[in-house]
C-alpha cells in the first residue's frame, strides 16, 4: 500500500489556516490530519466542525482525517460526517459503545478509525476486526503537538501489523505524535503505512523539502 503522509494542522499558523493547508497540499501531502480536542477527554482545546466546513468549502477534493479526542464522541461523529470528513477516528476510552460508534461512522459514509493510546492494549483490534478501516497508534500521549516520540511505539507497531496481517485486515496502520525524519523510517519498517506529522513539517520553512525527504525514507 502506498504510504500516506498527513500533516497535522494543529501545528499550523491558525492566523492563516487556509493558506497553510494549501501550502502542504502543494508540497505533496496526501491528506490533512485534523485534531479535535475538547478540554475533557484531553486537557486542551483545538477546533471543531465549523473549521472543517470552511476548509472543505475551499478544498472540496481534499481528504480530511479527523482525529476525535473528545468525550462523548457520538454527536461529534455526526457533526464531522456532515462536514465531509473522509476518515473519523475515535479512542475506545471515549465511548461506552465503540463498536456502535465505528458503525455510525461507516454508515455515515466515512472511513472508521480506532486510536490506541500508548497504554491501550492492542487486544481491541481482534474484537473489532471488520469494523475499522484505520488503526492509529499514538506515539505520544494525546493532547498536545510537539511532543517527543515514545520509542516503544516501534514495537507496538510491529505487534499491530502482525495482528492485522493475521486477521487478513486491509486496514491502514497509522502513527501519530512526534513523527519526524529521525523516526519515520523505523516506523515504516515496523509496519506503519500512514504517517501523521505536525511540528516536524510546519516548523520547517519549506514544506515540500521535508515531505519529499519523508517520502524518500519510505522506500
Ligand atoms: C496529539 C495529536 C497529534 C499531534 C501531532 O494529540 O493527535 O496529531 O498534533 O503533532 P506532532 O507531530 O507535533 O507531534
Ligand atoms: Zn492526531
Amino acid at each position: 500500500m502506498k504510504p500516506l503522509i498527513a500533516p497535522s494542522i494543529l501545528a499550523a499558523d491558525f492566523a492563516q489556516l487556509g493558506n497553510e493547508v494549501e501550502a502542504v497540499l502543494e508540497a505533496g501531502a496526501d491528506l490533512i490530519h485534523f485534531d479535535v480536542m475538547d478540554n475533557h477527554y484531553v486537557p486542551n482545546l483545538s477546533f471543531g466542525p465549523v473549521v472543517l466546513d470552511s476548509l472543505k468549502a475551499r478544498f472540496p477534493q481534499t481528504e480530511f482525517d479527523v482525529h476525535l479526542m473528545v468525550k462523548p464522541v457520538e454527536s461529534m461523529i455526526d457533526a464531522f460526517l456532515h462536514s465531509g470528513a473522509s476518515y473519523i477516528s475515535i479512542h475506545p476510552e471515549a465511548t461506552n459503545h465503540v463498536h456502535a460508534a465505528l458503525k455510525r461512522i461507516r454508515d455515515g459514509g466515512a472511513k472508521a478509525g480506532i486510536v490506541l493510546n500508548p497504554s491501550t492494549s492492542l487486544s481491541v483490534l481482534e474484537e473489532l476486526h471488520g469494523n475499522f478501516d484505520l488503526v492509529l497508534i499514538m506515539s505520544v500521549n494525546p493532547g498536545f503537538g510537539g511532543q517527543k516520540f515514545i520509542p516503544e511505539t516501534h514495537r507496538k507497531l510491529e505487534k499491530a501489523r502482525a495482528i492485522l496481517d493475521s486477521l487478513g485486515s486491509s486496514a491502514r496502520l497509522a502513527v501519530d505524535g512526534g513523527v519526524s525524519l529521525e523516526n519515520i523510517r523505523d516506523a515504516w519498517r515496523a509496519g506503519a503505512d500512514f504517517f501523521v506529522a505536525g511540528s516536524s513539517i510546519f516548523s520547517c520553512n519549506n514544506y515540500k523539502t521535508v515531505i519529499d525527504k519523508m517520502r524518500s525514507e519510505l522506500s
